[in-house]
């Protein structure tokens, strides 16, 4: 009679144990107790994208999330967002000094890291995209990324009745459409924020610097602070840097103005030892090229920017103290942060 009960016992945390493994992962919602809340951190300006008009809830940071790792979301079903932006490197794609879309096929710029876009008053290198709702087609439709179609996202999502589900959690209808895989998506990308670097520590007394970074803080903040403005470090603005000529023109293939020409959004400082190869053509593999760059590599040009017209002056110690100072802007914490895991 025991094991009689003790095997039916068994049998039922068997049956219970296949049940649910047998549950979609990606229809599993956020953990427990999981906060997806956005705050904006302590001394940081008001963020440019606040939700407005799209209220972030567990629901649809969560289908945001799904979609970001979806690879149905391109034409042969092979490449995800995440393909070229990955998490643990801080959402940008490393390796690789042009991004790789479907067909393994090479883009024409580096894949660029994805955090704090909230902050963010325009999107992609050259500010292509004025708006982050307005951001999430571009590569959909981009023939050397997702190459695939709207419609035919749409159809692929309604094939699937979970997704039904989850856009009529979110939304309050089982309709999918253009407007709510952008605003979906948005939840998720924009509550990426990164702000637990030691600097952040730092910043908010529960850490302090060693000598080298503290003397590396003084030099940025005389030779680089105006471009990669704190705390951000942009100050979203589009310049010339001075590097070498390339065919690509930047700001200008937007503008069409001969005074735009080579000149790019200024990336973010932080998470660059996740980040590399850098610049928005990936054409410098490590940081201390990055500094030879601005002290000995400078390229003239009507549009370099005023404050690059002389080379940067740092002496080899300058150097390795701006390199430590770089490295407290690492966040060990976001690139492992489970909210933003693969589902
Ligand atoms: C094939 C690789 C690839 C795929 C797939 C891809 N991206 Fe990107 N992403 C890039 C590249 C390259 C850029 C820079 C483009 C430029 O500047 O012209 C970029 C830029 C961005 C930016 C702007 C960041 C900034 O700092 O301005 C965002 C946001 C973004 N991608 C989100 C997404 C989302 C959401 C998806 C999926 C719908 C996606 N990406 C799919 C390669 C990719
Ligand atoms: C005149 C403005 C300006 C100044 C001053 C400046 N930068 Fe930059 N920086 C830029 C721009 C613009 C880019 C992007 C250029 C591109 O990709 O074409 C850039 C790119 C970078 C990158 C690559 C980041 C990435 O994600 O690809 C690093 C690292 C960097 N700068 C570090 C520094 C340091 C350190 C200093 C001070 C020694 C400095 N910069 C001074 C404008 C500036």
């Amino acid at each position: 009679m025991k094991n009689k009960i003790v095997s039916i016992v068994f049998l039922l945390v068997l049956i219970l144990t296949l049940w649910s493994c047998h549950t979609d992962p990606l229809l599993q919602p956020m953990p427990k107790n999981t906060d997806i809340s956005f705050v904006q951190p302590a001394n940081w300006p008001s963020p440019h994208y606040n939700f407005q008009n799209n209220t972030l809830t567990p629901d649809g940071f969560a289908l945001g999330r799904r979609l970001f790792y979806d690879t149905r979301l391109s034409i042969d079903n092979s490449i995800s967002c995440a393909s070229c932006h990955e998490q643990t490197t801080a959402f940008a794609q490393i390796d690789h000094a042009f991004s790789h879309g479907v067909r393994n096929q090479l883009g024409t710029r580096n894949s660029p890291a994805l955090f704090n876009l909230a902050w963010h008053t325009s999107f992609f290198w050259d500010g292509g995209v004025n708006h982050i709702e307005n951001q999430p087609i571009a590569p959909i439709m981009n023939p050397l990324e997702m190459d695939e179609t709207l419609p035919n996202v749409i159809s692929k999502l309604n094939a699937d009745p979970s997704y039904r589900l989850q856009f009529k959690n979110t939304f309050g209808s089982e309709e999918i459409n253009t407007q709510r895989i952008q605003k979906a998506i948005v939840q998720f990308m924009a509550a990426i924020v990164s702000n637990q670097s030691k600097y952040d520590q730092v910043k908010n007394g529960k850490a302090t610097f060693t000598a080298d970074e503290q003397a590396g803080y003084i030099l940025f903040q005389q030779k680089c602070n105006t471009c990669h403005a704190e705390p951000l470090f942009t100050d979203f603005s589009f310049r010339n840097n001075g590097l070498p000529f390339s065919l690509d023109s930047g700001r200008a293939h937007i503008t069409g103005l001969a005074s735009d020409r080579f000149k790019f959004k200024v990336p973010s400082l932080r998470n660059l030892n996740f980040t590399k190869p850098y610049m928005h053509n990936g054409s410098i593999a490590t940081l201390s090229a990055v500094l030879d760059h601005y002290t000995s590599g400078l390229v003239q040009s009507p549009t370099l920017d005023p404050l690059l017209q002389n080379p940067i002056t740092l002496s080899a110690t300058d150097k390795s103290k701006l390199i430590a100072f770089l490295n407290t802007l690492n966040d060990y914490e976001f690139v492992k942060d489970v909210r933003f895991k693969q589902p």
